[in-house]
């Protein structure tokens, strides 16, 4: 698959290196130029632009703050016009009791990324996990996918194998705030020094 990386940080390295390690054609891009030419070395792969990456992925990783991510994609409509964009940002500040929601009540980060590119197929993954994780760990980890595009859906399943992972179909965008909250309370479990599987009950019991 053709993958382009929008940004150079944790996460455009944790994830990246693992699609390059399963063979995937990687165009990396940042604001800092260098920065992407030094990770896309790190990666075996290529930097470019941010409209090279772009046009490049049959899937395109948004690896950016998510505050910046609607004002950087914006201006690439055309060229993510059509294609799964991956949106891994988590919208949270540190709070008082653990990390807060910035979009609270309002549009979840996802659909604000959707309605800066309208024509890309936006799919919500990779959120949940530290970038350490999904470098060092992501055997056997389900991955919630939430999008609308029935091709965009697929890439990014493919995108989880390809890391070791299991894919789990999490419904439609609108959906993706949940998980963007989900990711600000199992955060603020694990800071607080607590495990938030015990939440859950064995699959056998969870329907009662
Ligand atoms: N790190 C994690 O464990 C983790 C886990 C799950 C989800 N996430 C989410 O993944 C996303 C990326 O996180 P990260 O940890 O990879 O961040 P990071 O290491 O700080 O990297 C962020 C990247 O975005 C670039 N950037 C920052 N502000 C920008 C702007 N205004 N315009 C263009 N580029 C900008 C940075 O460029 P510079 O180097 O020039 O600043 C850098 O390339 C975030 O939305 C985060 O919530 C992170």
């Amino acid at each position: 698959m053709r993958i382009g990386i929008l940004g150079a940080g944790a996460m455009a390295e944790a994830l990246g290196a693992g699609w390059a390690k399963a063979g995937h054609d990687i165009v990396v891009a940042a604001r800092d130029a260098d920065r992407a030419t030094e990770l896309a070395a790190r990666l075996g792969a290529r930097a470019g632009t941010f409209a090279e990456a772009a046009a490049h992925g049959d899937a395109v990783l948004a690896a950016l703050p998510h505050a910046a991510t609607p004002d950087v994609v914006s201006p690439l409509a055309d060229a993510l016009a059509g294609r799964a964009l991956i949106d891994c940002s988590n919208p949270i500040v540190p709070g008082p009791g653990g990390p807060m929601l910035t979009t609270d009540g309002g549009s979840s980060a996802a659909r604000r990324i959707a309605d800066a590119v309208p024509g890309a197929h936006v799919v919500k993954a990779f959120n949940l996990c530290a970038a350490e994780v999904w470098a060092r760990y992501p055997d056997g980890l389900a991955v919630p996918l939430c999008g609308d595009d029935a091709g965009a859906l697929d890439l990014a399943r493919a995108l989880v194998t390809d890391l070791g992972g299991l894919p789990l179909d999490a419904g439609g965008l609108d959906r993706a705030g949940y998980v963007e909250a989900t990711a600000a309370f199992v955060i603020g479990v694990w800071f607080a020094g607590g495990d938030p599987r015990t939440v859950l009950p064995l699959d056998e019991h969870a329907r009662g």
